[in-house]
């Protein structure tokens, strides 16, 4: 643990007040800038002083925060960046203790012992991490522990008694309270309901408390200090750098007059304390002896039932916040998938998602490659004209049973989101549908659908405007409203249980169709194909065939303009292992951890990550992943349009490219069963807008 802020809090406690804790981005507003903020807080009065580690998808943060990240990215902010600007600080005379707070990603990246190391070599005491609750803390906070960092959770208003001794349990110097449901930002009032909560927590615990979000005036600083040990601000520190780079003014200087305005300290009551043996530079003690009592390797118990890895990928790397409420959803889960009445329920749906769906061969196609059978898995023709619907049902039915009224989605092809509508409208509850704007623009479609079903649809502007930025907009709604809320999750993606529960309504697809070629043809299937988004239609048609050995599975990824360019979105082939949206999986990041922005010609497959279980799959050798480009995609749509007179979805065309291929190499008595995962209705526009480049390059010329 760190004496530096050990001595901050009990210096800050023997002078009756709270302890200030500020939080900037480092490289917000420039790099440069970043050493003479430090100093400045530091003599506005700041005791502690987070400083934000940029990075690209900071799904807990508000639009303040995420415009600082983007920033400082634009400049090249990094870990080494960040950890000289420390340096140069301290050198310079910082001795106020600094704890850096980010997301696990570049973490990883940069190496998670190497970074506690340079950390407390650079002068950092401590870490706060958003996406790492204490069950997969383990190893960095072990690492923490042997180095002398020290390692700061988070409490959530939503943060059950029963979770607070384990939350307790691995703080040292000080734990972070969220006070309010919800991302970062400054806010006009403060949480009433927060006396009730920190008189809850100090019933398990001593360790000092920082109270955070929404703190921006004199009066909130006052009103929470007199609740807590500490009073974190941060958005509105952003914003007043912000509107002194807009004014032209002294940065430094306008935080500092800020920082002591809001605290209430003035620089002669500083001048008198820096004499005092206070937080000294002395970062550390020595290592493991802290509070926690954690011995290397130990791991603390976890509040999930089911295992939430499939090998090394997988996980539930979210907020605190989040925690209690994906623990329910395992328990409701286990509940129905036990229930036999709740089988029934949902299969009492099968008429309106017109399951089972067909399973049909395709004779043409299956002529034109000359080798093996060519079967379709038919979910263009379910209800809503993709897969998306048989998750969508199954997920309202276990938002019914957590009383949950208000559903909230991310879409991308904005199949899964006019699923989610339907579903809705069938249940008469609330629907908000977050939706890239690059998305809406391609699939306008789509979103006129989900809107005649009485959705609300949220055109999301951050980052790439596709389908992961709608996931951070759909998580940051959830954080605020998880109470009430359900997110339901449209592919195979996202933090344990998701990947799990949508397999589990998925697998309807691969179940019929292995009782279906069993009565046409009296024998397994040799091959299984998918095309692979987030992996939902895969991961549906594959898992009940992992176990049957002699079937060959294979997912098909989009490869945009090319693997060798960089506009794909050929994760499992292209990526490597991080965390992104609460699971490790493959990922198409920069080797500084930050994700990269993908392409494809089809909306649906548009997405940096990949369902954990594909990423397990793929490195245990069972499953096979290959990449199609948008051309190639291109001719298993037109294949498939005008062989069978049938008219795919883009995503379901890249899995009919490679159908041929595979069909092509095998010969006539072996059968390959591919998901036709949806219909074309939705492409007609994207296709028209891409036949002039694309057109030529395969040879069709449809131009009327
Ligand atoms: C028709 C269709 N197929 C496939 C996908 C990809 O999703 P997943 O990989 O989860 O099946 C989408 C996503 O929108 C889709 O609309």
């Amino acid at each position: 643990m760190s004496t530096g802020l050990r001595k901050a809090f009990s210096n800050a406690k023997a002078e009756n007040r709270p302890a200030f804790v500020t939080f900037i981005t480092a490289g917000y507003p420039h790099p440069n800038l970043t050493v003479d903020i430090l100093l400045s807080l530091q003599r506005g009065g700041a005791d502690v002083i987070e400083l934000g580690i940029p990075f690209t998808d900071p799904l807990a943060d508000g639009p303040t925060i995420q415009y600082s990240n983007t920033v400082s990215l634009k400049y090249g902010t990094d870990m080494t960046m960040s950890l000289q600007m420390v340096r140069d600080a301290r050198a310079r005379g910082l001795t106020v203790p600094v704890v850096f707070m980010g997301y696990y990603n570049p973490v990883l990246a940069y190496g998670e012992e190497k970074l506690v190391k340079d950390c407390k070599d650079a002068g950092v005491n401590g870490y706060i991490m958003v996406d790492l609750p204490p069950e997969e803390s383990h190893s960095f906070r072990n690492l923490c522990l042997k180095h002398g960092m020290s390692y700061v959770p988070l409490i959530a208003p939503s943060t059950t008694n029963s979770r607070i001794p384990l939350l307790t349990e691995v703080s040292d110097a000080f734990i972070y309270v969220v006070s309010r449901l919800g991302v970062t930002g400054a806010k006009k009032e403060v949480n009433k309901e927060l006396p009730e909560m920190m008189n809850r927590i100090k019933q398990f615990t001593n360790v000092p408390l920082a109270i955070g979000f929404g703190v921006s005036t004199r009066e909130h600083f006052d009103l929470v200090g007199s609740h807590g040990d500490g009073v974190v601000i941060g958005s509105r520190i952003i914003t007043v750098i912000r509107e002194a780079v807009e004014a032209g003014k002294d940065v430094p200087q306008v935080v500092e007059q800020y920082c002591s305005e809001v605290c209430g300290r003035k620089a002669v009551e500083l001048a008198a304390a820096s004499t005092q043996p206070q937080a000294d530079l002395e970062v550390t003690d020595a290592a493991g002896q802290g509070v926690v009592a954690v011995g290397e390797g130990k791991k603390l118990k976890s509040f999930y039932e089911l295992a939430t890895y499939f090998g090394d990928f997988g996980g539930a790397f979210v907020p605190e916040v989040l925690v209690d409420c994906l623990t329910q959803l395992e328990r409701v889960f286990i509940d129905c998938t036990n229930d036999p009445a709740f089988k029934a329920e949902f299969e009492s749906y099968y008429d309106y998602i017109a399951r089972p769906s067909r399973l049909q061969l395709a004779d043409r196609m299956t002529q034109e490659a000359g080798g093996a059978n060519i079967w379709l898995k038919r979910e263009d023709l379910n209800h809503t004209g993709s897969h998306k619907i048989n998750n969508a049902v199954g997920q309202i039915l276990l938002a019914k049973r957590l009383g949950k009224k208000r559903i909230i989605a991310e879409t991308g092809a904005g199949q899964h989101g006019v699923a989610t509508a339907t579903v809705c409208a069938k249940f008469g509850m609330e629907c908000v549908v977050y939706m890239g704007e690059e998305d809406c623009r391609r699939q306008g479609l789509n979103v006129f659908r989900m809107r005649m079903l009485g959705a609300t649809v949220v055109p999301v502007s951050s980052g790439s405007r596709t389908l992961k930025d709608a996931i951070n907009e759909a998580m940051r709604d959830w954080v605020t409203n998880v109470s009430t809320t359900h997110y339901l999750v449209g592919s195979a993606i996202g933090p344990h249980p998701f990947p799990m529960i949508v397999r589990h309504f998925q697998s309807v697809i691969g179940n019929e169709a292995k009782r279906q070629l069993q009565e046409k043809r009296g024998k397994l299937p040799d091959v299984v194909m998918a095309c692979v988004g987030g992996g939902s239609n895969a991961i549906g048609m594959f898992h009940p065939f992992v176990e049957d050995k002699s079937v060959r599975i294979i997912g098909v990824e989009a490869g945009g303009s090319g693997v060798n360019t960089d506009r794909h979105s050929a994760t499992l082939s292209k990526g490597t292992p991080g965390v992104l949206h609460g699971t490790r999986t493959y990922l198409l990041q920069d080797e500084k951890g930050q994700i990269i922005e993908t392409h494809s010609v089809s909306a649906g497959l548009d997405y940096p990550g990949v369902g954990p279980e594909h990423s397990y799959l793929k490195d245990s050798g069972r499953a096979e992943y290959r990449v199609a480009d948008d051309a190639q995609a291109l001719i298993g749509f037109r294949k498939l349009t005008q062989l069978e007179g049938i008219i795919p979805a883009l995503e379901s065309s890249h899995a009919l490219y490679h159908a041929l291929e595979v069909a092509k190499e095998l010969p006539k008595d072996k059968d390959i069963v591919v998901c036709l995962s949806g219909r074309g209705d939705k492409d007609m526009h994207t296709v028209a807008e891409v036949l002039p480049e694309l057109g030529p390059k395969i040879g069709w010329d449809l131009r009327f």
